[in-house]
């Protein structure tokens, strides 16, 4: 598999004549606007709120928490930055379990009682960072991320899996080290999480939040429910029953809260699990079930998107208005959600032009989009694009293709990207994540995230030579 790294193409021109050699559709505006008035610098109305222009921060945890899930320091730093980025929809900060046993790893943070002031003041930090570079927070909008990871649940130590899970399923089930059926969560278990959600929700909306994201991503518990076929009872089997998680939190959070928004982070769609190959690079891993795969098709490794348009129908039906879309997830099909060059550790070589990844989301969202333009859709995995995400960026907001940019690895190497786009400042080439996957390799080998190669503050921290060597054992 050979193609260029994207730093290799020098200018629109060849970036445009490499997409156009290997049929990659993508977008592209040549000239990129500036100011309150261009496509990237225009605001947007939801929920009859102002958002004040088209970028938004998605998601993104470090692993960085307390053990009993309060901030550090690196937490306030990261949310800091989420704010001096000048973007004006910061969709959930980061994952925030609803209870101890859901939480992904033992420093994920965690939403309860004697943890909320200091989450309410991570949304504070924020805003008032926002403030001080940009003065107007009336058209910022900040929601936060609540999850439960289901089979990917690490609470307790950062090696050992404790799974939740929503079926049984071949592949998944090996890697997680499920054996029987023992992990399955019953559908009273699932009823008490849907109270716990609900009170999590509330306890959001009293720290500051403008809403709340009931994640359905990335193979955490709301999404594998999306998939859960194979599942008898209240909570599978029919697209109803499997719809009946989010339905029923988000009545309940309807009736608990006066004025608190619902959004959802969906993974719009799924591909099989992918394991290394031939020379390591991915292919689609043998004996997995295509069947158990939420907007995939039957071939493992398609999408089919009638599922997902369903639900989004669902979701304009009960309220919702926002969907921050991505896609597979970060656990069994990386190149699919977040396209990268170098793989991560527990990865694969790139089975495919990672810009193949970046056009499969932005053209599931456009085809979405088309189909509820009343909805507004944040689009994710733009960071691949690297020098050219604005003119792309630019031309998906142009043609309707998704409302807002969404920003994952690129704000971790260069925080100040929108601020600079909108106001046209110089291009801080240096800053530009090259998808070298360190935030994703550290916490994988039980290390804070960062972005190690390019923040000069990670850069300087002792954990940058833990990861060097993890990363050469890895190498042998
Ligand atoms: C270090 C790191 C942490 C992440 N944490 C979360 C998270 O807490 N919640 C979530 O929905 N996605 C999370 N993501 C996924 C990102 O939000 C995003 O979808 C992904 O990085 C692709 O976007 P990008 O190409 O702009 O990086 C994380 C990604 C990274 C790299
Ligand atoms: S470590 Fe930095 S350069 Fe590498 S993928 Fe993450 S943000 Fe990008």
């Amino acid at each position: 598999m050979s193609y260029p790294r994207v730093a290799s193409l020098k200018n629109g021109e060849s970036f445009r004549r490499h997409l156009s050699d290997s049929s990659i559709e993508l977008p592209f505006a040549e000239e990129v606007g500036t100011g309150p008035q261009s496509p990237l610098g225009s605001s947007i109305e939801v929920h009859g709120q102002s958002i004040g222009n088209r970028f938004c921060i998605l998601p993104m945890e470090g692993w960085d928490g307390t053990t009993e899930g309060k901030p550090t320091d690196l937490t306030r730093r990261r949310w800091q930055n989420f704010g001096l980025s000048g973007a004006k929809l910061i969709w959930g900060g980061e994952a925030v379990a609803v209870r101890h046993d859901g939480r992904a790893n033992p420093n994920q943070l965690l939403i309860n009682e004697a943890n909320l002031g200091e989450i309410a003041s991570l949304r504070d930090e924020l805003v008032n960072t926002h403030a001080d570079h940009f003065g107007d927070t009336n058209d910022l909008m900040v929601g936060l991320q609540l999850t439960h990871s289901g089979r990917y649940a690490k609470p307790n130590d950062k090696k050992r899996p404790e799974p939740r899970v929503v079926q049984r399923n071949v592949v998944l089930d090996r890697r997680v080290g499920v054996e029987d059926d023992s992990a399955i969560l019953s559908d009273d278990e699932l009823s008490q999480l849907i109270d716990d959600f609900i009170t999590a929700a509330v306890a959001a909306e009293r720290a500051g939040f403008t809403f709340v994201d009931v994640k359905h991503c990335h193979g955490y518990l709301g999404h594998e429910l999306l998939a859960g076929v194979d599942r008898p009872g209240r909570f599978g089997g029919s697209f109803e029953n499997r719809t009946r998680f989010l339905r029923d939190i988000v009545e309940g959070i309807r009736g608990a809260t006066s004025g608190l928004h619902v959004g959802v982070r969906l993974s719009v769609f799924d591909f099989v699990p992918y394991c290394p190959g031939e020379d390591r690079v991915g292919i689609a891993e043998p004996d997995s079930e295509p069947r158990k795969t939420f907007g995939g098709n039957a071939t493992g490794d398609g999408m089919d998107l009638s599922e997902p348009s369903r639900l989004i129908t669902l979701m304009k039906e009960i309220g919702i208005r926002m969907v921050c879309t991505t896609a597979g997830s970060p656990y069994y099909n990386p190149h699919i959600q977040r396209p990268a060059f170098f793989p991560p550790s527990d990865g694969y070589q790139p089975p495919e032009d990672p810009l193949r990844g970046v056009a499969r989301q932005i053209a599931a969202v456009a085809e979405l989009k088309k189909r509820h333009p009343e909805m507004t859709f944040i689009g994710s995995g733009y960071t691949y694009l690297q020098d050219y995400l604005p003119n792309v960026g630019q031309a998906v907001i142009e043609q309707q293709m998704a409302d807002s940019i969404g920003l994952g690895r690129m704000v971790l190497s260069y925080p100040e990207l929108p601020a600079d786009v909108i106001a046209g400042r110089d291009w801080q080439r240096k800053k530009v994540c090259r998808t070298f996957s360190d935030c994703t390799t550290a916490p994988r080998e039980g290390i804070v995230s960062g972005c190690y190669p390019l923040d000069p503050f990670y850069k300087n921290r002792e954990e940058r030579e833990w990861l060097k060597a993890a990363k050469a054992r890895l190498q042998k």
